[in-house]
């Protein structure tokens, strides 16, 4: 999730294109660059770090004047975020400048394509591919929109691009397939963002642009193609949010903003890890089939939210792969002596990767000749440098201090880890893994699906606001999701809330409910194990002793309905995936209850985003 400007006009590009930048680091701050077109040719700069780092650098060597250009503040995906692997990346000759956003799937292939026509790629990123592609179209004879254009028929993936030619400094060319592009209409003047915050302070009219569009920008003009060079339009519109509110896409939060962004953030984090038979692909995974297959238990590591990640993974990971699978808190791991061997494959879940207790834990386990595999979201952090393997979740930065789209890639990247590991060793058919892969491929659709709900659980809890305890329960896959929403409800509302196995019920908890008492429920889905009845009567008993229950269950469950003071319905989804969609709204109840409540939402009260001490 990248930030992305580009400017055609009257004024200094270079102060325009870092002015964006500035306002759009909020979507990824691992490097900064800036290239501008100027006497014919591409003037470029770009470094790893913050912005800051890039300003610093232009000072001492200022990039020459210009009024066309474009840049970027990277979040990293492919390759580690370094200067080198920096945008923009340029073609062969230095003819084409290139930033992108998103993921390009079939990137591998392109690449050996190229290098086999001798093109020499210095960086291990997939944009570089896109630059090197655009320029040999324009050496064809192409112009760049129709480089463009003939360079996007060919990509898979999601992707924003956005490129200048050295010799045209008229234009700037842009391209999007699922990866968000705006243009900002100016007088004499036009611009690109990859949301408004990047040209609100020059003008309010904007131009969204629609899938698999191409846009090219003048001075003057805003043309509009579809990726074969159909004239098309985009959805004009006028900006009225103010500059914090552009930052967060119009919502109050970023929390917020980030639970919207969730199906997206799934789908990225299910993009290019399978082929189209849906057998698994996962480069990252640098451990060896052969030390896969010996592998002869797992130990599941975190902290927190991500703890609960890997709650839900065991189930998944055992009951596809077969092998013992023990999930721990990281601190509690680290000081307990716990039993390792080479054999052990120790996964260490953390959405920052500088968790310190999670760190620690890893050291731990690599010191005793165990196999250490990340799954993270944050590329070059710690937890990911120090380990074998990595899992990197894709979902962009998060900023609210609550994980919520990291916590559903986390899931994502779990599942995709217990397939991979059921591919390796034999204990899944093929066709049973693709059948998982479809599954997963559905889910952007049903979190979806719930957001488009969203109201009615915003209803329900501002009739909460006077509540003093709230209970979660649920079973099975279910049971860290009873976990994270009662996590979720503590640390943004502030209300004491507590997360129960529900056959846990009638040995103590049940002692808690008394009239009113609020206990969301998360229902199994119908037919599995019983599980369903069980957890049915479990509403019964606590709703003959006065619980308000708050049910989630699958549309159309009748054996619920007449338990349920309120209901959420869940799209049929298989058990092991519900996770996906029965925390959602958990998290919008406890973001709402918050705001309702007057509370900082984004940075709850004693609380850092990344707990870099034990
Ligand atoms: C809760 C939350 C924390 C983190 C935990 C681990 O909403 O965000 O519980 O999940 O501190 O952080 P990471 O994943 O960065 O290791």
């Amino acid at each position: 999730m990248c930030g992305i400007v580009g400017y055609v006009g009257g004024k200094q590009a270079r102060d325009v294109v870092i002015d964006g930048l500035r306002r759009l680091e909020y979507r990824g701050y691992d490097s900064a660059g800036v290239a501008l077109v100027s006497d014919g040719e591409i003037a470029f700069d770009k470094r790893a770090g913050k912005l800051a780092n890039l300003e610093k650098a232009m000072e001492g060597s200022p990039l020459p004047a210009s009024t066309t250009g474009i840049g970027h503040t990277r979040w990293a995906t492919h390759g580690a975020p370094n200067d080198l692997n920096a945008h923009p990346h340029l073609g062969a000759k230095g003819r084409v400048a290139l930033v992108h956003n998103g993921i390009i799937e079939n990137f591998a292939t392109l690449r050996d394509e190229l290098e086999r026509a001798g093109h020499d790629l210095v960086s291990e990123t997939d944009t570089e591919v896109a630059a090197h592609l655009v320029e040999a179209e324009l050496d064809r004879g192409a112009d760049l929109t129709a480089a463009m254009q003939a360079v996007c028929r060919r990509l898979e993936g999601a992707f924003t691009l956005v490129a200048v030619d050295g010799e045209d400094p008229a234009r700037v060319v842009a391209a999007r397939r699922n990866s968000p592009l705006v243009v900002g209409i100016g007088e004499g003047e036009n611009f690109l963002g990859s949301d408004v915050a990047a040209f609100i302070e020059h003008t309010r009219e904007a131009l969204e642009l629609g899938q698999d569009q191409v846009v090219t920008i003048t001075r003057s003009d805003v043309s509009v193609t579809d990726f074969d060079g159909n004239p098309a339009e985009g959805r004009r519109y006028h900006v009225d949010w103010d500059l914090s509110a552009a930052e967060k896409d119009g919502f109050d939060w970023f929390m917020r903003k980030e639970i919207f962004e969730q199906p997206r953030a799934v789908a990225d984090a299910l993009l290019g890890r399978h082929d189209e038979t849906g057998a698994l692909q996962l480069d990252e995974v640098r451990i060896s089939d052969e030390e896969l297959r010996d592998i002869d238990k797992i130990v599941i590591v975190g902290c927190g939210t991500a703890h609960y990640a890997g709650l839900v993974a065991k189930y998944a990971v055992e009951h596809w792969t077969r092998i013992p699978c023990e999930v721990e808190l990281a601190h509690e791991f680290r000081y307990r002596d716990p039993i390792l061997t080479r054999n052990t494959l120790v996964v260490a879940i953390s959405q920052s990767g500088e968790t310190a207790d999670t760190l620690m834990a890893i050291r731990h386990a690599r010191a005793q000749r165990s196999k250490v595999l990340a799954i993270c979201n944050t590329n070059g952090s710690t937890i990911p440098r120090e380990s074998d393997a990595v899992i990197y979740t894709h979902a962009g930065p998060e900023i609210g201090v609550a994980s919520t789209k990291g916590f559903l890639t986390q899931l994502v990247a779990c599942y995709l880890l217990g397939l991979y590991l059921a591919q390796v060793r034999g204990t899944k058919f093929g066709d049973e893994i693709a059948a998982v892969v479809e599954e997963l491929q559905r889910m952007p659709g049903h979190v979806q699906q719930m957001l488009d709900e969203a109201e009615k659980v915003y209803e329900l809890a501002r009739g909460y606001a006077d509540t003093r305890s709230v209970l979660f329960l649920g079973r099975h896959a279910g049971y860290p999701v009873a976990l994270e929403g009662a996590l979720k409800l503590k640390e943004l509302a502030y209300i004491h809330a507590e997360g129960f196995a529900a056959g846990e019920l009638k040995h103590g908890p049940i002692a808690l409910i008394e009239e009113g008492l609020p206990v969301f429920c998360v229902v199994p889905p119908r037919g599995r194990d019983q599980l369903h009845d069980k957890m049915a009567s479990a509403i019964q008993e606590i709703r003959a002793r006065g619980a308000r229950t708050i049910v989630l269950a699958e549309e159309g469950d009748q054996e619920v309905a007449p338990y349920a003071d309120d209901t959420i319905p869940l799209p049929v989804v298989p058990t092991l995936l519900q996770p996906l969609v029965a925390v959602v709204p958990l998290q919008l109840f406890a973001c709402e209850l918050a705001t309702v409540l007057g509370h900082d939402v984004d940075q709850p009260r004693n609380l850092a985003k990344s707990v870099t001490v034990e």
